[in-house]
């Protein structure tokens, strides 16, 4: 029983005789919800039934609804009612709400017209809600009663603070999680160091030039747990609760006015802006800019691959004079090439036309050989260390996707005299480095690479992968409940390349 002065707790009585005590107001959520959802079984009801809604901030007040009567909005307004006039016979036991924040709960969540068909699922009025702070005077679960009602709702992986400390979920979900590991949505990550959570918001409404996508398969990348641990936080600062993820596939559910080159059932690969994230649910909105549309030779699991770690393998290549006609005769050298960035690189160049070394740990070589690689280092030997080439080449051009482990005084010994460098993983000494090698004039470069997604770029890649130049090479999956295991994963640093969640396709 939520017994909180914040919590409410509701019965509800079908038939005569037959007793549902759902105490858990998420779960009253959700009956009403389909209840409200499916009118005729509501009205079915109607005969036999009766809704019975006790507050539990008075145990003496209940509220029996005919199910006739069950639109949602009348519900909310009876309860509301019951409320105040339980509140009234017995202030000291009652939080107060001012009459201003009654209003905004009635005008902004409910509208005008009292919760018409038109006035929900309005995401603009739910936002305005969510800035009505009553939870402090005890009404932060009518807030979330009330978002329920009126959204379509969606289940997403959100985090509230960079770091992801237990301590930074907010009270009264702390107490909504106990009923939520009852079974009926999901439950909080207890076994990781990212603390994620996962709710039921409501499905985002997009704006003029955007597109809803029903998420098919997203896939992560270290930057999503980079930004969740606040390393992102001077260039790219989230919105708290933040939906993680930029990389998805499905199909277009809604067009925003604005939008004329995709249509509702377009099968779609997209990346979502870093800082507004949103892979991580069923549906997210997303860019048409950077967004394409996927035949139906690539999967929603190899497109959801695709967008940060090939495009950045492509955007390294291309800035270092590739065009992927075959037409490239120089030395590339990709570490890290087991990794998301690497299945990518060496794959690319070679279709580029370049002779690929890449360096891998030993389980890894025969993989990476597949992928085309000409020569393929392990990186524990001293050989590998030192990314000294078989054959004795110089490189022209570098990759490096191994992060720190690989710095540029590893790889300066064995660049070409004009070999250039693209830094994946930059730092405050990666950029010094760099710096320090224009100001010398030098005709080695160190670039630091940071991606910049262009819809040419992504559509050229679902074109290798529907010819099949270009495979994605997949670590694991896991299903949308079990993102925190995904992440866990990733941030161990031993992906062999992409780690997928699957959202609807297995
Ligand atoms: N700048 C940008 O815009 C941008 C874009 C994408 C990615 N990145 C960055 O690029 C890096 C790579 O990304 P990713 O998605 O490819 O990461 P990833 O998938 O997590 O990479 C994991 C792989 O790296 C291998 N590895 C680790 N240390 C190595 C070493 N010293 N030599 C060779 N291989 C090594 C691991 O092999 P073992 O298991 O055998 O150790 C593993 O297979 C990350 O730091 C990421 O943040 C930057």
């Amino acid at each position: 029983m939520l017994g909180s002065r914040t919590a409410q707790a509701f019965e509800l009585h079908r038939e005569p005789g037959r007793q549902i005590s759902g105490t858990a107001r998420i779960w009253f959520t959700e009956k009403i919800r389909s209840l409200h959802r499916a009118r005729p079984v509501a009205q079915e009801l109607s005969t036999s039934s009766t809704l019975r809604v006790r507050t539990a901030l008075c145990d003496e007040c209940f509220l029996n609804v005919p199910a006739a009567d069950m639109q949602l909005v009348q519900l909310y307004r009876k309860t509301e009612a019951a409320m105040e006039a339980a509140r009234r016979r017995r202030p000291q036991r009652h939080p107060q709400r001012s009459g201003e924040a009654t209003k905004a709960i009635a005008l902004h969540c409910l509208g005008p017209e009292g919760g018409s068909e038109q006035g929900r699922g309005e995401q603009s009025a739910l936002e305005r809600v969510a800035h009505v702070d009553l939870s402090r005077q005890g009404c932060g679960s009518l807030i979330h009663f009330a978002r329920a009602a009126m959204a379509e709702m969606m289940q997403a992986v959100q985090y509230s603070s960079y770091g992801g400390a237990h301590a930074a979920l907010q009270p009264f979900r702390l107490a909504e999680m106990r009923f939520l590991n009852s079974g009926l949505t999901s439950d909080i990550v207890e076994n990781c160091d990212v603390k994620a959570e996962h709710k039921e918001i409501p499905i985002p409404v997009p704006k003029k030039g955007e597109i809803l996508v029903k998420v098919e398969a997203a896939s992560v990348n270290p930057v999503d747990w980079k930004m969740q641990g606040g390393v992102m936080r001077p260039m790219l600062p989230a919105k708290f609760p933040h939906t993680p993820g930029t990389d998805i596939a499905g199909e277009v559910v809604k067009v925003g006015s604005e939008v004329k080159d995709f249509a509702p059932g377009d099968k779609v690969v997209a990346w979502l802006e870093l800082k507004h994230g949103g892979a991580m649910a069923q549906y997210a909105v997303a860019n048409p800019k950077t967004t394409v549309v996927r035949p139906p030779e690539v999967s929603a699991v190899e497109a959801a691959c695709l967008p940060v770690a090939a495009l950045t393998a492509l955007q390294a290549l291309t800035s270092g004079g590739m065009n992927f006609d075959g037409s490239y005769s120089g030395n590339v050298l990709v570490t890290g090439a087991s990794g998301g960035v690497g299945t990518y690189a060496v794959q690319l160049g070679k279709i580029a036309g370049a002779h690929v070394t890449a360096t891998c740990g030993e389980r890894n070589i025969e993989l990476i050989k597949f992928l085309g690689a000409d020569e393929v280092l392990d990186y524990k030997t001293p050989e590998g260390k030192k990314l000294i080439s078989p054959s004795g080449k110089k490189y022209d051009l570098v990759v490096n996707a191994a992060a720190s482990a690989v710095t540029f005084s590893d790889m300066q010994p064995q660049l070409a005299p004009k070999g250039v460098v693209f830094e994946l993983t930059p730092s405050p000494k990666t950029f010094l480095t760099s710096v320090i090698k224009r100001v010398s004039m030098s005709k080695q470069k160190y670039n630091q690479l940071m991606l910049n997604v262009e819809a040419r770029n992504l559509e050229m890649l679902v074109g290798f992968v529907k010819e099949g130049k270009l495979h994605a090479v997949i670590d694991s999956k896991f299903p949308l409940a079990k993102v925190e295991e995904a992440w866990k994963k990733s941030k161990e640093g031993h992906a062999v390349g992409k780690i997928v969640i699957t959202v609807t396709e297995e």
